[in-house]
């Protein structure tokens, strides 16, 4: 792991209520960038269609519904992962926009239809990032404060952290990731409240590990079939109470009813099966 900034002192930063969704009429699984999107025999996953769609606008109703604002990307076609809007584009406190680099060729056309789409909501103040960086997908926000935690190892570089901490001048707790499963650091870990993290440790290695129990109050260690099946850690909590995640995962949900959240299960598994889930499939806004 590496911190890169200054974590003595953090500044405040209000939560934001406002959330960007993409259109999910083009969501399929036509490729396979990670090791979710392929079945056991190696095929690629079917995704049905109406399916998608349904569980796509309960989940942007219970957004709603929460007191969240949702914007919507309209749909592009060729560009199924579009709808995974953590990836593309970072929005920071103050408007400006950083435009990630993705790993992948099939998913890089998608951050010009992100700029396109920022343009028209009149916002100009971009920077392109030029080591690898997929946003959100490898940037936790610490809940409150100007402060991310990075994942790196399989898709963002750490030196995309260290550019990242450069032009932003936020600081970043870069966490080193270790199984293929969980490629994304929001796959693995979410920061509930500032004393609050859900993760799945073995993601991390020993030092990782030691660094985030000294950090938190409450540790809330997921089971490894909500974990991996179930998209777990992919949960999102943005007031501090309650935490959206996909339905089933029936320990997660006890424990954190035990530590006075409220969860609410909401159903993504056509879009676990390009390897996302609740908190892949929103950005927060910062203007
Ligand atoms: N198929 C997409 C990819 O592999 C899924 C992205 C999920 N997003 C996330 N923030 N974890 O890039």
């Amino acid at each position: 792991m590496e911190i890169f900034g200054d974590i003595k002192t953090l500044d405040n930063l209000p939560l934001t209520k406002k959330l960007l969704m993409s259109d999910p009429k083009y969501y399929e699984v036509s490729y396979a960038i990670n090791v979710h999107m392929l079945d056991d025999k190696g095929d690629l996953k079917s995704v049905n269609q109406s399916d998608a769609l349904r569980q796509w606008l309960n989940l942007k109703r219970e957004f709603q519904s929460h007191g969240l604002e949702v914007e919507v990307v309209p749909a592009k076609p060729g560009l199924p992962d579009l709808v995974f809007t953590a990836n593309q584009s970072l929005s920071l406190p103050g408007g400006k926009v950083l435009l990630s680099k993705m790993k992948s060729s099939q998913r890089a056309p998608e951050v010009k239809v992100l700029q396109t789409w920022y343009e028209e909501n009149g916002i100009n103040n971009f920077y392109q990032m030029k080591n690898t960086f997929e946003s959100m997908g490898d940037l936790i926000w610490h809940p409150g404060k100007r402060l991310y935690w990075g994942g790196y190892g399989f898709r963002t570089e750490k030196s995309a952290l260290e550019e990242m901490h450069k032009v932003t001048k936020i600081p970043i707790i870069g966490l080193k990731l270790q199984m293929e499963e969980f490629y994304h650091l929001d796959t693995c870990f979410s920061i509930l409240d500032h004393e609050s993290v859900a993760y799945y440790p073995k993601a991390f290695d020993d030092e990782t590990n030691a660094y985030i129990k000294n950090w938190f109050k409450n540790l809330i260690t997921l089971d490894e079939d909500e974990a991996l099946l179930n998209f777990a850690g992919n949960c999102y909590c943005p007031d501090g109470k309650n935490v959206f995640l996909q339905s089933g995962s029936e320990k997660f949900e006890k424990t954190l009813r035990n530590f006075g959240f409220n969860p609410v299960a909401v159903e993504t598994s056509e879009f676990i099966k390009g390897g996302g889930s609740v908190f892949c499939m929103k950005l927060p806004l910062f203007f």
